[in-house]
């Protein structure tokens, strides 16, 4: 039997909330498959960690996950502490370390759930986003001098390595080669940042010579918000720098219905360091502790991390499971119009679970 050891780090306010929902559901797909195990490892990292300690997390983190086969990972956010503290202190910590370059975010209408657009069918919206996630705008370069004078001043440089832009471009083709339409659109800026923008765009024409069977266009961020929202069905796979795709994955998840429901993938295509899996959401304190919070997307990131670790079927598995729940208006929590409770939903799936395995087995 393979044993996957897998480090849960909660981290703050839902984060807790939805990855104990999440490694309930993962620990019935392993029991279910009949030959994988899951070990986990709890890490109480994050807000909490930092007022006792001043870090978010011991300086020797990283060496206490590098060797882990995946990262399970909540939010981090608190009110009293500074939001580029937490973010740098753990979730980029982690992402930036271990080299995970590729942020993937798939967002789909799931079953029973109404979009907030009219006219939209829920096949209209079929998407990944492909972030760039090691460089570009939070890249970490620039500073600040002359601290509270008149003429201070602050620099928040975005850096565009020819490595870096080719890797991702590379992954992004091979992820739209995977998807039926094989169809790609590369999002840019390159009217008004004329240097790494240009370059971005420069080495996407270069790499898209090697998939001559991807159909790509080019668009510019600004535009990629009303193409989002008026034509949704005329795009796919999406590239797009670090800044610009985290901005516009929460648009995509605004426009499939939820952020609560938006799953991600922080991956080492390379598989050198492992990989991280966690909701797109943030620690959502003005829900903490209600029990209200939506776990489906840390469900979601739970199939991405089952696929990622080769378990296919059980991915596939606990997607449908997810589908089959939310297609029961009676399993939405309030984010999502309903009256359903964290509780509720993640015995939903864990009961959709056992009737599918049931189900396979009479088959
Ligand atoms: P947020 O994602 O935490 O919340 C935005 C809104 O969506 C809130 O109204 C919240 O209640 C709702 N929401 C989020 N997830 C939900 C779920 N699973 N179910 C139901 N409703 C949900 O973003 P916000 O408010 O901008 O940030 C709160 C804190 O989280 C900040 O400290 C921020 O820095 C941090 N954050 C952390 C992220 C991460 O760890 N990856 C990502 C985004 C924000
Ligand atoms: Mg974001």
């Amino acid at each position: 039997m393979k044993t996957y050891r897998i480090a849960a780090i909660p981290g703050d306010g839902i984060g807790a909330e939805v990855i104990e929902a999440g490694l309930e559901i993962l620990s019935l797909c392993a029991a279910r498959s009949g030959h994988f195990a899951f070990d986990f490892t709890h890490f109480d990292w994050g807000s909490d960690y930092f007022k006792r300690h001043g870090r978010m997390m011991p300086e020797d983190g990283l060496d206490r996950i590098r060797d882990c086969d995946a990262i399970y990972f909540g939010a981090v956010g608190a009110p009293d502490v500074p939001d580029h503290v937490t973010l740098w202190g753990l979730r980029l910590a982690i992402c930036q370390p271990f080299d995970q370059y590729a942020n993937v975010r798939p967002t789909r209408i799931l079953p029973g759930i109404e979009p907030p657009l009219r006219g939209v069918a829920p096949d209209d919206l079929d998407w990944v986003i492909v972030r760039e996630n090691s460089e570009g705008e939070y890249a970490g370069q620039g500073g600040r001098s002359h601290r509270g004078q008149p003429e201070e001043i602050a620099t928040e440089v975005a850096i565009f390595t020819r490595g870096g832009v080719t890797r991702i471009m590379r992954f992004a083709f091979e992820m739209a080669r995977s998807r039926p339409r094989k169809l790609l659109t590369v999002v840019t800026k390159s009217n008004a940042q004329r240097h790494g923008m240009v370059m971005w765009d420069e080495i996407a024409a270069e790499v898209a010579r090697e998939f001559p069977d991807v159909t790509w266009d080019k668009m510019l961020v600004d535009a990629m918000t009303i193409r989002m929202t008026l034509k949704p069905r005329s795009l796919d796979t999406i590239v797009a720098t670090n800044l610009h795709a985290d901005i516009l994955s929460d648009l995509a998840a605004a426009l499939a219905g939820s952020i609560g429901i938006a799953p991600t993938a922080n991956l080492d295509p390379e598989r050198r360091f492992p990989s991280m899996f966690e909701p797109i959401h943030g620690s959502a304190f003005d829900i903490t502790g209600k029990g209200i919070a939506n776990p489906i997307a840390s469900f979601w990131s739970a199939v991405m991390m089952l696929d990622h670790l080769g378990e296919a079927d059980a991915a596939a598995r606990l997607m449908r499971a997810i589908e089959r729940v939310t297609a029961d208006p009676a399993n939405h929590t309030p984010d999502l119009g309903g009256t359903a409770t964290t509780r509720s939903v993640t015995n939903a799936v864990l009961e959709a679970l056992r009737g599918d395995n049931l189900a396979h087995t009479a088959s």
